[in-house]
Parts: C-alpha cells; structure tokens; sequence
C-alpha cells in the first residue's frame, strides 16, 4: 500500500510548516553551483503543493527564504530572489487551476521591488482560491515577528486602547504574520539538520516535529506523505497522561 492509502483523512493535520532545506549541499554533490539545488528545488516545492492539495491539507506554510540568509554572498540572494520572480509569475496558472491561495509572511518590503510586484500580484490572482492557502516566509524571521507583535500592543497600550492585563494569547497571535491561521501540527525539515533556525517560534510550541536526512531537491509528495502518517502514530498529549487522551 502507498503511504498515501495508509493515511487517515479523518486526522490530517491543518496546517505543515516546512523548512526546505539542502539545496546546496544538492548541488554540490553534483558538482554544481549552489543555484542548480535553489532550480531543482522548485520540482519539490511543486510537487509537494500539488500533493498536499491534492490530500486536503488547508494550510502548507514554507520556509522559503529567512531574514538571516541576506547574509549570504550577494551572487546568491540575486540568484535566489531572480529565480522567485520568474517562478511565481510561472505558477500562477498552476496555482489557479489547483485553487490555491498563495500567501507570504516575513519582512517583505526587504525584497527587491520586482520581487514583491510579482509577489502581490499572484497574492490577488489566487485570493478567490479556495483550497490550500501557500503561504511562503519570504525574509522570515520569527524573533522579528514577535517582537513586531510586542511593539504593536505596547503602542495600543501606550495611546490608551489597550491596557496591559487584556493581552491574552489570542491577542498575542492575532499581532503575529501568521493572525487568523491555526497553528502547524507538524514541523517537517529536510536534510538532517536538528535544529528550526528561527521559524515559527511562537507557533510550533506543540508542534509535532519531523526530520528527514533526505535534501529538499529529493523531496516529493510520497516523502510528505510519510512525514503525515509519522505523525499520526504520535500521541499528542498536550501535557496531559495519556489516558486522558485517548
Ligand atoms: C535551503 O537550502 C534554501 C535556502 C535557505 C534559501 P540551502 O541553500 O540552505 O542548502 P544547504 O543547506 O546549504 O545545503
Ligand atoms: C533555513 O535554512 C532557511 C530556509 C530553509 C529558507 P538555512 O540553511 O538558512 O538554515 P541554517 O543556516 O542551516 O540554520
Ligand atoms: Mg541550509
């Protein structure tokens, strides 16, 4: 049976958050430039929306490109930013004939003024779109977004709209990039690094996390099907026992 027939529609998660990670090391081993892994991995990402789509997931979130990875050499954030250009312009014929609503997170006037046109461009495109909401952290950072999110209330306090006891976590979240989106059950990451690298701090706190050695270029919808039937054999306990859960 494919991992696909083996999973239960009656507990899928909502909402996967994935960080797409080793597309250089991809390339390398290839004996190619770090860019040739950025191409490849647009194949995944296709595919992996495609697949999620095709499951029922409403929400795909997808670390794509974080605040700190400005900090890599100039020839490779033009190269990365380039190719988002052409590749959202490309698939959003794709994205329409799926119903997908494309969304983005991050510090997004960041991105070069090409790159946030097109991007807003497909954001309105697909708005009617009701299936799986996309959204891609595009110079993400999740300590930012807190932070934004503190700065926020602290000025609604400050002018007398809001006094301090009110702020409630819902309060906190509705501040956050990610308001009005259910928090992801599961965290996937490729590539065999343990570690999140400042993604969704505040919403993975009960997040169940995956992690795949496979490189995101090698990754497909049969792989994120895995990740989801691994999930559903865990117990989410929520701090309680687990006869309480069950
Ligand atoms: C992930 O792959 C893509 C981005 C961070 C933009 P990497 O470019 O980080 O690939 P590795 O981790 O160096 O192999
Ligand atoms: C995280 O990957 C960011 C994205 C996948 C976009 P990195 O490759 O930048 O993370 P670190 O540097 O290994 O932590
Ligand atoms: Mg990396």
């Amino acid at each position: 049976m494919s991992y696909k027939d083996q999973i239960d529609l009656q507990k899928l998660p909502r909402h996967i958050a994935v960080i797409m990670d080793g597309n250089g090391r991809w390339a390398k081993g290839k004996g190619k430039l770090r860019i040739f892994g950025h191409h490849n991995g647009v194949l995944s990402v296709r595919d992996v929306v495609e697949g999620a789509g095709d499951l029922g997931i409403e929400y795909l979130t997808l670390y794509t490109f974080s605040a700190e990875n400005w900090n890599r050499p100039t020839f490779e954030v033009n190269a990365i930013m380039e190719l988002l250009i052409s590749t959202i312009n490309k698939e959003i014929a794709k994205l329409m004939k799926n119903n997908v609503r494309l969304n983005a997170i991050g510090d997004l006037n960041q991105l070069p003024a090409k790159c946030h046109k097109e991007l807003s461009n497909a954001i309105e495109k697909t708005s009617v779109n009701t299936g799986l909401v996309l959204t891609l952290a595009l110079s993400y950072s999740s300590r930012q977004e807190i932070m934004q999110a503190a700065i926020n209330l602290a000025a609604k306090v400050q002018n007398g709209e809001l006094q301090p006891g009110d702020i409630d976590e819902k309060m906190f979240e509705d501040n956050l990039y990610t308001a009005g989106m259910p928090n992801p059950e599961l965290l996937i990451r490729t590539s065999g690094e343990y570690r999140i690298s400042n993604y969704l701090l505040w919403q993975i706190a009960y997040a169940e996390l995956y992690f795949t050695s496979k490189l995101w270029p090698d990754f497909r919808r049969e792989d994120l099907y895995e990740a989801i039937l691994d999930y559903q054999k865990r117990e989410r306990r929520f701090g309680m026992i687990s006869e309480q859960v069950n």
